[in-house]
């Protein structure tokens, strides 16, 4: 018997050890949900050298799910578990253009609830055989209707929402906690990263809480910051901000996924925006070719959209060598292999400049057949 007690209490200490060692352990985590944020930032060395002042990229595709938006996917989903709204069997649904989707995807499997998500019909199919390998329920939605349009992707999730019991919509365009998540995490890492130094974030609006959740925070901490968003031609963002009118004329489609929208977000502050730049998918499409070509920095679209949009804004507005510059680049490339990376669909749009015909000789692919 006091053997046994004897080494009850032997095992009982070694657990305790080799717990407090695991905890002492460096970069690692009980789950993937405990790698989001604290993503790194990366000077930009050559495609903004023209520029006098510092630029950095802030590399969001370096969380778990490769973008910015598990921020608020771990953010929103914890809020509701704080508020006792989510149970054993809860659904989690949501609309998306992918990204808010791997996210959620990834957030359910962690903690134990099922995902349904809308997506538009925009979607590459490698994005949606990505979010069901994620276990996600997918429901495909055309993008040429209306918002309030029964078949919209916003209407669909809200249908699917309200007919499943126990369920959650992230709706992120138009949750408060969207903005919050960055207010909470994007906005202090980019103010302690910069030591407090940054003059300029640029950042692409899709939902607007990405730049409206960092501008809250960093204009608080400085107000002379200036907040540039980003905005694609065929969005409607920019006029609004421009006019506070909904200019039905500027909607078009265009290819950048993620920026830009057809209605006005409730998650974008426009109160906290000094000015927005609005980019084309064409000059989008290059910049995101030359980051990968000059700094070896795979970005998604976007990255390149919020690149090209610091190179126009310098332009008409001067920067000096104190300038500390950031820009956000929400997602990795690897998700646009076969878009903007993709010789054959940048000739397709008649995006010529770049492309494997105008390549230095030397670096063109060559096949090797047998003989
Ligand atoms: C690739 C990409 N870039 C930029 C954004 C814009 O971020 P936010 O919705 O926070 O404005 C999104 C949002 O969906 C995105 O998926």
């Amino acid at each position: 018997m006091k053997r046994k007690i004897l080494n009850q209490i032997k095992n009982d200490y070694l657990c305790r050890v080799l717990k407090d060692v695991s905890s002492y352990m460096k970069n690692v985590y009980d789950n993937v949900l405990e790698t989001i944020g604290n993503t790194p930032m990366v000077k930009l060395n050559r495609v903004t050298k023209e520029i006098p002042a510092s630029v950095y990229a802030k590399l969001e595709f370096q969380n778990p799910g490769q973008s910015i938006k598990d921020r608020i996917a771990v953010h929103i989903v914890e809020n509701a578990e704080q508020r006792g709204l989510l149970n054993a069997n809860s659904v989690i649904v949501e609309t998306t253009s992918g990204n808010t989707g791997f996210a959620v995807a990834m957030v359910c499997i962690i903690k134990g609830y099922k995902c349904i998500l809308a997506v538009s019909d925009k979607t590459k199919p490698e994005k949606i055989s990505y979010l069901k390998a994620l276990g996600a329920k997918v429901y495909v939605c055309p993008t040429s209707v209306e918002p309030e349009d029964p078949r919209s992707y916003y209407e669909v999730a809200k249908r699917i929402a309200r007919e499943t019991p126990n369920s959650v919509y992230i709706n992120q365009y138009f949750n408060e906690l969207n903005t919050d998540a960055h207010y909470h995490s994007t906005g202090p890492e980019i103010w302690e990263q910069t030591e407090g130094k940054i003059t300029h974030l640029f950042a692409c609006t899709g939902t607007g809480g990405t730049i409206s959740g960092c501008a809250k925070f960093l204009k608080e901490r400085n107000p002379n910051i200036k907040i540039i968003g980003v905005d694609a031609e065929g969005s409607i963002l920019k006029g609004y901000f421009d006019t506070g009118k909904i200019r039905k004329e500027d909607i078009r489609p265009y290819q950048i996924e993620g920026i830009g929208k057809n209605l006005i977000p409730s998650a974008l502050l426009f109160d906290k925006i000094d000015t927005f730049v609005r980019v084309n998918d064409e000059n989008s499409a290059y910049a995101t070719r030359e980051i990968a070509l000059k700094e070896a920095i795979m970005g998604g679209y976007t990255s390149g959209a919020v690149t090209q949009a610091l190179l126009q804004y310098a332009n008409t507005h001067t920067f000096t060598e104190n300038d500390l510059v950031v820009l956000i680049y929400p997602d990795h490339g690897s998700r646009y292999i076969t878009k903007v990376y993709s010789d054959h669909w940048m000739e397709e749009q008649g995006f010529v400049q770049n492309c494997a015909e105008n390549q230095d000789k030397e670096f063109r692919t060559e096949y090797v057949y047998d003989k």
